[in-house]
């Protein structure tokens, strides 16, 4: 697609929400080109799914670097060389430093598995159910430089029901962040978040 949105995927794991934007442009349900997935894992399952569906990756070794910022210049300078206009961070296991979050401000989006602010951090499925809340769900918001605290961009809620287990709850949390986080990137594709301080507004299709 000529005009499609570039991204870069950056993820550490097993990459379910990776193949659900690749799923989502196959099906030409999101506007997007993945330019380029960025992992620090060379065994993450998300590097095989690279690979199937035709997706550069970009592999460091993060122990190779003094600091996290010398890594994180090298990706910049491969994203800039790329032209990559949005950044999503889908499972992507390590902090990231003002090198990024500057340059990127309102193009770097993150998905998390609870209903920010709530359960922020690592092991957010984990954290809701051992807290006892009855809804929980997944957020897409942008990056700040704090931990899961950027302005949301889209959140859906699940059900904690009775029995419930960590298993059972990520299965269905999982199951609506791979329909979020396609429609939250399609909405920026079309133009339509506005990020307004702390606010997003989503505006309304054109035409
Ligand atoms: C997702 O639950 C996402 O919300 C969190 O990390 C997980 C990544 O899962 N940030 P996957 O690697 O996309 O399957």
């Amino acid at each position: 697609m000529a005009n499609a949105l570039k991204i870069a995927v950056f993820a550490s794991g097993t990459g379910s929400n990776f193949q659900a934007l690749a799923s989502a442009i196959a099906e030409g349900r999101l506007d997007a080109c993945i330019e380029l997935l960025v992992c620090d894992k060379p065994s993450a399952l998300v590097v095989e799914r690279a690979r199937a569906a035709g997706v550069d990756t970009y592999l460091f070794h993060p122990r190779e670097y003094a600091r996290r910022e010398d890594y994180e210049q090298a990706i910049a300078a491969e994203l800039q060389r790329r032209g990559v206009e949005l950044i999503v961070l889908a499972g992507y296991m390590r902090i990231i430093t003002d090198v990024l979050v500057q340059p990127y401000y309102g193009r770097m989006i993150n998905i998390h598995p609870a209903l920010l602010p709530a359960f922020p951090g690592v092991n957010g499925i984990r954290q809701a159910l051992e807290y006892g809340v009855k809804l929980t769900g997944a957020t897409v918001h942008f990056v700040d430089g704090g931990m899961d605290t950027g302005p949301i961009i889209a959140q859906r809620a699940v059900e904690v029901l009775d029995g419930e287990t960590e298993a059972s709850l990520a299965a269905k949390i999982h199951a609506i962040e791979h329909q979020l986080l396609p429609a939250a990137v399609q909405l920026y594709a079309q133009g339509r978040v506005r990020l307004e301080g702390r606010h997003v507004a989503i505006l309304q299709e054109r035409g």
